[in-house]
């Protein structure tokens, strides 16, 4: 039997503006999605035969890996909502493929997962999907995407997709953020699910029907970078102000829901910053602060559910073979 972990994803800024090559930043967090596989009589997730529509991801990569006719039961012990801009798809999608990399004997080397697992995300999303949240839980510590990194990150390799608006190319790199006041993370999930496939193509509507709401995703990556050159010099207070702009983006693209405006407006008053993080449309939102538990005593007895996470954790690895 093979055990690998993945983390989940926290995206400090740049959802949906990295779709279009803009940068985005995110984070890896302290929880994250289990496989375990092992040899079995046909191809089963959690005992019932695998099914490409309830689990494409793991379905592409069988067929990936040429495993079809090597039959394995593949079992998942999740610590991520899912559908709540977690990255638990990506989180699952990277774990599988070191999994399945390793019970072949094939290189478990992150960058490789993260490569094969982002192709796997975009063939479960329509075709639309940034490296942002495979690289991130392959990788760990802090990623940055983008269609160019000019120097804002030391590089670590290239992803390139054949999407529905034509071949994109983006640059993966790595921060190192080893600071000794780092503040916390502090997830607030809303309840409601976040359909990534869903709101990324309402945005790609959106932009085609408003040019306007084009200057948002601009907007946003400007911020990213902005955000970024913050988070370098580990000035706090100016990463959680450019997580407010970014959230007030995001809202002017209709991403944000009632409980996730609740749930932010409840935080403010003991963070540095917060906004919707992944997706949106549901799922969850983040605060970045120095009171993780007063935080998440505020989202709990606002109605959502709190994870508290420090700022840099560990990448995807196998656990035991
Ligand atoms: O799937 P989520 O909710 O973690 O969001 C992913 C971030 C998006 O920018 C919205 C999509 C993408 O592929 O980057």
């Amino acid at each position: 039997m093979v055990r690998a972990y993945a983390p989940g994803k926290a995206i400090l800024f740049g959802e949906h503006a990295v779709v279009y090559g803009h940068p985005a930043v995110a984070v890896a967090i302290s929880r994250g999605v289990e496989v375990y596989i092992s040899e079995s009589k046909s191809w089963t997730v959690e005992n019932r035969p695998l099914c490409p529509n309830r689990h494409p991801h793991l379905n592409w990569l069988v067929k990936r890996n040429q495993l079809t006719d090597r039959p394995m039961s593949i079992k998942i012990s999740s610590e991520l909502f899912p559908a709540a801009g977690q990255g638990s798809s990506a989180a699952l999608s990277v774990a599988a493929q070191l999994a399945l990399a390793e019970s072949m004997g094939l290189s478990t080397n992150p960058v490789d997962a993260a490569i094969t697992a982002h192709q796997a995300e975009a063939h479960a999303q329509l075709g639309r999907a940034s490296p942002t949240d495979t690289a991130t839980s392959s990788l760990g510590g802090c990623v940055v995407v983008s269609k160019n990194l000019s120097g804002t990150a030391d590089p670590i390799f290239q992803a390139t997709l054949d999407t529905p608006e034509g071949v994109m190319d983006w640059d993966v790199g790595a921060v190192d953020l080893t600071f000794d006041d780092m503040p916390h993370i502090v997830l607030g999930h809303s309840g409601d699910p976040s359909q990534t496939a869903k709101m990324v193509s309402m945005v790609a509507e959106l932009i085609s029907e408003n040019q306007e709401k084009k200057k948002d995703l601009d907007s946003i990556g400007e911020l990213t970078l902005m955000g970024l050159v913050a988070l370098r010099s580990g000035a706090w207070e100016a990463v959680g102000m450019t997580m407010d702009v970014c959230h007030e983006k995001l809202r002017s693209l209709g991403l944000s829901t009632p409980m996730l405006e609740t749930l932010i407006e409840a935080v403010r008053p003991h963070s540095l910053g917060a906004k919707i993080t992944g997706s949106g449309g549901g799922g969850c939102m983040m605060a970045l602060t120095y009171n993780p538990e007063r935080v998440a005593q505020m989202i709990e007895m606002s109605g959502g559910r709190a994870i508290i996470t420090p700022m840099y954790c560990d990448g995807a690895r196998i656990l035991s073979s």
